[in-house]
Formats: structure tokens, C-alpha cells, sequence
């Protein structure tokens, strides 16, 4: 077990059955599809990070069991609908919903999840909360839609793709991070002092987390990651390794990756990989991810000490040090 997990395991226990409780609906199809890919596991690293940021808050209550779910509820939503529009056919080890069922039940179950999740926050109660998440499950739509207009250009700037990945994926982390401060700030409000600094944790975390998503996407192993290699490439994602790749390689090369983004050409994967990693893509993605990772652990600082600011650390640490 990862050395984070330990004292965190018992809580996330709760978080599991609360979220397998609240997966209920009459129609079994509901069921099937969200226990396919709920029960599959998946790290948990959001619901951990709503666990962990209102523990180390000082937080006694049970409210955080039941807002880690809505943002598992929220994360799951969003991968239902990614592995339609990405085209996916492994997630979590398994073939995806889209795979297993098709993309009408997968489009319309991770909308039946998005809307149980805000079920959900209305149960737990705090205006300040719903506002949060709110903004945040727009603002993931918005970055998904971004990156989808962004599809096959080949000229694509390290600014536009830092804006998708903040949005798509930050925002979530940043999220989770700052409803844990939340309601521990609604049962004490000395603590509210610490909100700003864990959601800026969130914010470099999911930033470093993405990065080493991407870098994994060409480097990585699928049977460790549960989801195929070379993803991104077939739906010509122009993501952190290919950027730099292109602005690092000879023109000869840079042609090849260019004509293998616009045209989304997997068949062309080996080469790419090779031209990326000669280019020091791949080196330069994992400095950026470690960059974030830095800066997520120098906010959690001004957060007082505790094993759970530990934890954090910890967790910091394994997003950029994971191979899955
Ligand atoms: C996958 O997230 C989607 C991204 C934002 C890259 P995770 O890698 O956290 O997925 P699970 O929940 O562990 O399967
Ligand atoms: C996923 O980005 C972001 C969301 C699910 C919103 P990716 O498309 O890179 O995630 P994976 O690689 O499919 O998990
Ligand atoms: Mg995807
Ligand atoms: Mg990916």
C-alpha cells in the first residue's frame, strides 16, 4: 500500500460505501455502467484529497465523506464522457463503458452521475460548496470542449495547452482541495485563514498530476496505467511532450509529428515516441510536472504541521513519481 493511504484508509472505507449507496436508480443500466466503472477502483486521488484537506484543518465531523463521493461522482461523469469523445477502449483496467455498451449509455449515465453529484451537494447543504462546484464542473465542460476544438492543430501553444489542462483537470484537484478546507472552516473559523493555501495546492498539484498524465499517454505502460498508451496522439492532442518536441527538433522531424498530429495517426505512434524522447519532450514535461509538484508542496507549508500535511506531501510526491 501506498505509504499515503494507511491512515487515510479507513475514511476512504466510508467514502466506498456512500458512494456504492448513493449509485442507486431503477433502471439497472444506471447501475451496471456506474458499478463497472466505480467498482474497477481508480486511485481515489480527489475523494483522498477532500479526506485529507479537512483532517488536516483540524476537521472532526462526517460531512467529508459525503462531499470526497460528490467529487468521485463529478470525476466519474467527466471520464465516462472523456472515453466517448477520446475514443478510449481501456479504463481502469477494463474495457471502457463506451467499449463494453456504446456512447449513447456512456453520454447519458456519466449525466445521470453529474446529476447525482449535485443531489448530493444539495444534501450536504453549504452555499459556498455548490458555488464552488458549480463553477468547477463548468469550467471542466469548458476545458474538455477546448481541447476537442484544439484537435489536430499542430501549432498549438504551451499557453493554450496549459489553459485546458488547468480547466479540465486542475480545477478539480483545486476543487476537492478547497471544499476539504470548506467544511472544515464551517465547524471552525479559525481555519478559514488556510483555505487560499490548500487550494493552491490543488491548483499545482492537478497541474503536475495532468503533465504526468500526458508524459505517461507516450511513456508510460498500459497494463500499469489500466488505459491504453498513445492516446492522445490518436485523437491529435497537441499535449506538453509533442509542443516542445516541435520546437526542439529539426524541421525534417518536426514535419513527421506535425502531419502525425493533424492527422491523428496512431499508426505512426513508435516513431513519434522516438522523435519526442530524442527531442527531450518527454524530460522537459516531467521537470514541469516536478516544478508544480515543488510549488503544490511550498503552499501546503503555511498549513500547520500534522501527519495529514504529511500525507499530502506524500501524495504530492507519488503524482509525479507514479507509473499508473
Ligand atoms: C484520469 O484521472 C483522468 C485525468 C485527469 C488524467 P486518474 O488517473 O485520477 O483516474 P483514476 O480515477 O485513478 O482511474
Ligand atoms: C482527462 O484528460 C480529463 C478529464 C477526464 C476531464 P485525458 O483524456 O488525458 O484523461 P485520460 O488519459 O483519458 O485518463
Ligand atoms: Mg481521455
Ligand atoms: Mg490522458
Amino acid at each position: 500500500m501506498l505509504p499515503f493511504l494507511e491512515a487515510v484508509q479507513p475514511e476512504l472505507e466510508r467514502v466506498n460505501q456512500t458512494i456504492l449507496k448513493r449509485l442507486y436508480s431503477e433502471e439497472p443500466l444506471v447501475e451496471d455502467i456506474g458499478n463497472h466503472l466505480i467498482n474497477a477502483g481508480g486511485k481515489r486521488l480527489r475523494p483522498i484529497l477532500v479526506l485529507m484537506c479537512a483532517r488536516a484543518l483540524g476537521y472532526s465531523g462526517d460531512k467529508h465523506y459525503e462531499l470526497a463521493a460528490v467529487i468521485e461522482f463529478i470525476h466519474s461523469a467527466t471520464l465516462l464522457h472523456d472515453d466517448v469523445v477520446d475514443v478510449s477502449e481501456l479504463r481502469r483496467g477494463r474495457p471502457t463503458a463506451n467499449a463494453k455498451w456504446g456512447n449513447a449509455p456512456s453520454v447519458l449515465v456519466g449525466d445521470f452521475l453529474y446529476s447525482r453529484a449535485f443531489q448530493m451537494m444539495v444534501a450536504v447543504g453549504s452555499m459556498d460548496i455548490m458555488n464552488t462546484l458549480s463553477n468547477t464542473t463548468n469550467t471542466i465542460a469548458e476545458g474538455e470542449v477546448q481541447q476537442l476544438a484544439n484537435a489536430r492543430k499542430s501549432d498549438l501553444s504551451e499557453e493554450a495547452y496549459r489553459k485546458v489542462i488547468y480547466k479540465k483537470t486542475a480545477a478539480l484537484f483545486e476543487a476537492a482541495c478547497e471544499c476539504g478546507a470548506s467544511v472544515a472552516a464551517d465547524e471552525n473559523a479559525e481555519v478559514d485563514a488556510y483555505r487560499n493555501s490548500l487550494k493552491q495546492f490543488g491548483y499545482h498539484l492537478g497541474l503536475a498530476f495532468q503533465l504526468m498524465d500526458d508524459l505517461l499517454d507516450y511513456d508510460g505502460d498500459a497494463e500499469a496505467l489500466g488505459k491504453n498508451v498513445g492516446d492522445d496522439l490518436a485523437e491529435g492532442k497537441s499535449t506538453l511532450p509533442v509542443i516542445y518536441a516541435l520546437a526542439h527538433s529539426g524541421e525534417a522531424d518536426a514535419q513527421l509529428i506535425r502531419e502525425a498530429i493533424s492527422s491523428a495517426d496512431l499508426s505512426k505512434l513508435d516513431d513519434i515516441i522516438k522523435l519526442v524522447k530524442q527531442s527531450g519532450g518527454l524530460d522537459y514535461t516531467r521537470r514541469a510536472a516536478c516544478h508544480h509538484a515543488e510549488q503544490a508542496i511550498e503552499h501546503l507549508q503555511q498549513v500547520p504541521e500534522s501527519n495529514w500535511r504529511q500525507s499530502l506531501i506524500e501524495l504530492t510526491r507519488f503524482a509525479v513519481e507514479r507509473a499508473y
